[in-house]
């Protein structure tokens, strides 16, 4: 199957984004397990997740026990660190579910940077033993993407930028004086279906370049180097990082 054409939906306001991020992973979920009997999915980080996490969390036709949980990339911080995006998750998500532990994946990101990424990446090795290419294939990767278009932890010039082969790894955020623990390029473009959710005045003018600008620019922005290989990349943007963009509104 070959990369299917990218998807954009402009939404009116932040609710109507997080509606619309809830129900597509609703759909996603419905159709993985409906096709092989379970939904892994990878959740982003930062604050535009939380309110989608709320609305999930009380939807009610969700098979929890079906689904497996991981993280996209995390900080270098415990799980009870406010930075935490595993803390950020059990606090609008999974404290209000019903979910076997073991089908929470979370970074252990309060070891050392190097470790935490090399235990990740051993647990996703042995979850995912039949791999495509190589590669893990999650059925749905949900991402942002800050101002300057960094995604995950995958930001402008960092070293995590040009791995090619290691699943996982550390990364060093020169902006941030901090090391984040985050997937690799291969990894996001390997899932079956990327879905970016992104809201954000301060945003409006990579998301312009990124959707409507040119496709192969000499230096594109890392969120913009996430093309699905095999597999669906859907970006849903709301009125405040999407008001500079052409494209129809929903
Ligand atoms: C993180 C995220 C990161 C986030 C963007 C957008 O760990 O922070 O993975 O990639 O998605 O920075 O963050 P906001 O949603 O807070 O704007």
């Amino acid at each position: 199957m070959l990369s299917q054409a990218r998807q954009i939906k402009i939404v009116p306001d932040l609710p109507s984004l997080q509606r619309a991020g809830a129900d597509e992973f609703v759909r996603c979920a419905r159709e993985s397990i409906n096709s092989h009997g379970r939904f892994c999915v990878a959740l982003s980080g930062g604050n535009t997740p939380r309110g989608m996490n709320v609305l999930l969390a009380s939807e009610p036709d969700i098979p929890w026990h079906k689904v497996h949980i991981f993280f996209g990339d995390e900080r270098h911080v415990p799980p009870a660190d406010p930075q935490s995006n595993f803390g950020m998750t059990r606090d609008t998500l999974l404290s209000a579910i019903t979910i076997p532990a073991g089908n929470i994946h979370r970074v252990r990101a309060e070891l050392d940077a190097e470790t935490a990424a090399k235990t990740y990446e051993d647990e996703l090795r042995q979850f995912f033993p039949q791999t495509t290419n190589g590669w893990p294939r999650f059925d749905l990767i949900l991402l942002g993407m800050g101002p300057e278009g960094h995604t995950a932890s995958l930001f402008p010039g960092s070293p995590a930028i040009r791995e090619k082969t290691r699943w996982v790894v550390a990364n060093c955020v020169e902006k941030l004086k901090t090391e984040r623990i985050t997937f690799t390029f291969p990894v996001l473009n390997h899932a079956a279906e990327v879905l970016f959710i992104v809201t954000g005045e301060d945003k409006a003018e990579v998301v312009k370049q990124i959707l409507e600008g040119p496709s192969s620019p000499p230096e594109p922005f890392p969120a913009q180097q996430v093309r699905p290989v095999d597999g669906k990349l859907l970006w849903m943007v709301d009125e405040t990082s999407g008001r500079l963009l052409k494209a129809p509104r929903s």
